[in-house]
């Protein structure tokens, strides 16, 4: 890592020599440390992981969602393999373009974010348990097991947890569901800190992944469960759709900034492409001159991200879409990249209505996903970014099967000119059809260091703020020298194009902002961004270093 003098202000990360996984929850975490324990590797600890966060950690964590998979893999015969797993949810077969207006038009309330008609065909288990089979040393019921457990013995409900489900936003819509409203709000009141939360129905679904893998979820009684409740509340996904599911093995996105090679997620995620548009564009700055979070800093970056997420909101989709395949190369150019940064600047803000039309906007609901990062002795890398997308995502248990279904379809330009979940306003290339993968910001990344050696495991959730997340901690560690957890704990700004305006964490000095103030930019104090999870290799001591965001109640645990 960068050679830079730890500052006596920076917190330690935990550190560790052989293995280490960095979750949002420290059960999960531990989950898949006992995996490389045991001799597992990365990939076995990954979907350890991945499992017993689908059980403890209900908001984000799932087997009703989806998420994408970036590896660094030193395979046995020594060669070094880099895969990028698409685990997406998929549009079922009956979806189209004006499905949400018209559900809207027949009085449905919120129908692309709340309820059945808001969910996608889910790809998680297909993801996870692809990953195992193709990449993975241990079998599917040892990897499974402290799920298992931990769905049967149940565990103690975290602080976080009970607090998610304590807010009004969040219990107005779960107890609209009685399955939902059964497991978590036990006599209607929300479950409480230090509660134990059984889940014998999860359990039974899980054991069925464990003898019939992909089929014991995609097919049989499960399946079953997914569709009759789907059918109950006027959902659109089929036992067909379920069947069809597959996860895609999609090349990286591959690309060298600063020296550094960056291995990341291309479409139908926006994170990779605009993570390199955005690097690209800063690359031609001196932003360690111009001071770690100065206004003059912070102007150029919003700037880069005004810009990319320009792009991101207007040309990006799903690449099956031959129109959106032909613009990606374009973009990812270094032309634009060039044409991109020399429009900058870099005294005064671009307004948005310059670069787009100006659009309307209204406020956020919660919002969750989660991000683990693993490496094990061998120095296999795993980032993982997995959603239900909204918090606890439709709000809709799967009757008798006792797992929480997606609300992906608002990820689509679901309702056209009309901004998302996340003010997201999109365009024509993310429209809803049939088969395709919404447009996600999920920004699972590893970068290794100019030998080619492994530096940096990470990633957040926090919707199109993964993107510029991603990105600042990359900047934090790899232009300003901040050590790994100081680099996290770093405030943090976003820009997503429209609104036109930045937002950001509490903690920037005013002069600082007045600073962005001058530069004629709009600001808006936010609460916290994402919960980001790093891992990263110290190769001079041997060590690997765990920073958990403090914003979250996540840990890093390693052997
Ligand atoms: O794929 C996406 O971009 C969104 N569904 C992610 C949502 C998310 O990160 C919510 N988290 N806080």
């Amino acid at each position: 890592m960068s050679r830079v003098p730890a500052r006596a202000a920076d917190p330690a990360p935990i550190e560790a020599r052989h293995g280490m996984v960095v979750a949002a929850e420290p059960l999960a975490a531990a989950a898949g440390v006992a995996m490389l324990e045991r001799g597992g590797n990365a990939i076995d600890a990954a979907v350890a992981t991945g499992f017993a966060l689908a059980v403890t950690y209900p908001v984000a964590g799932n087997l009703g969602g989806g998420g994408f998979l970036v590896a660094h893999l030193n395979l046995p015969d020594g060669a070094a393999t880099r895969v990028a797993l698409d685990f997406r949810e998929t549009a079922p077969a009956a979806a189209h373009s004006k499905m949400y207006d018209e559900a809207v038009d027949a009085g449905r309330e919120r129908p692309a974010t709340v309820g059945h008609l808001a969910v996608a065909v889910p790809g998680s288990v297909r993801g996870l348990l692809d990953a195992l089979e193709r990449w993975g040393t241990l079998d599917r019921a040892t990897v499974l097991a402290p799920a298992v457990e931990l769905a049967e013995q149940g565990f103690v409900v975290p602080r976080r947890t009970a607090q998610f489900l304590a807010q009004d936003s969040v219990s107005r819509d779960m107890l609209r569901y009685a399955e939902t409203a059964r497991i978590f709000y036990p006599e209607g009141k929300p479950l409480s800190e230090g509660a134990r939360l059984r889940q014998p129905e999860l359990a039974q679904t899980l054991r069925a992944i464990v003898e019939h893998g992909h089929a014991g979820f995609y097919d049989g009684p499960v399946a079953a469960a997914i569709v009759d409740e789907l059918q109950r509340g006027g959902g659109i996904v089929t036992r067909e759709d379920l069947r069809a599911y597959r996860s895609i093995e999609r090349s990286p996105l591959r690309f060298t900034v600063r020296g550094h090679s960056v291995i990341t997620m291309p479409l139908p995620s926006s994170g990779g492409t605009c993570l390199r548009q955005m690097l690209g564009i800063l690359e031609r700055y001196p932003l360690s001159d111009l001071g770690h979070n100065s206004s003059a800093s912070l102007h150029l970056i919003a700037e880069a991200m005004r810009r990319s997420f320009a792009d991101r909101n207007t040309a990006l989709g799903d690449s099956a879409d031959p129109a959106v395949q032909k613009r990606i190369s374009e973009l990812l150019s270094a032309a634009h990249i060039e044409r991109l940064a020399s429009s900058i600047d870099p005294q005064s803000a671009t307004p948005s209505a310059k670069l787009l039309e100006s659009m309307a906007h209204d406020d956020r609901e919660s919002e969750q996903t989660t991000h683990y990062s693993v490496v094990d002795r061998h120095r296999n890398a795993v980032a993982v970014t997995t959603t239900l997308n909204g918090a606890f995502g439709s709000k809709v248990v799967v009757t008798g099967a006792g797992f929480l279904l997606n609300n992906e379809m608002d990820d689509f330009t679901a309702h056209p000119g009309r901004p998302n979940l996340y003010g997201l306003v999109q365009g024509q290339a993310n429209a809803v059809a049939p088969g395709r993968r919404p447009l996600s910001s999920m920004t699972p990344t590893i970068v290794l260091d100019p030998s080619g050696h492994l530096l940096y495991v990470l990633g957040s959730p926090g919707g199109p703020t993964i993107i510029n997340n991603v990105l600042q901690v990359l900047l934090n560690l790899m232009v300003y020298g901040l050590q790994p957890q100081a680099a996290v704990n770093a405030p943090k700004i976003h820009h997503q194009c429209i609104p036109d305006r930045i937002d950001h964490e509490r903690e920037f000095p005013a002069d600082v902002l007045d600073g962005l103030r001058r530069r004629g930019h709009a600001l808006r104090l936010r609460d916290s961004i994402g919960d980001f999870q790093a891992i990263c290799v110290d190769s001079e001591r041997g060590l690997l270093l765990g920073a958990s965001d403090p914003r979250g109640g996540g840990a890093a645990r390693g052997y």
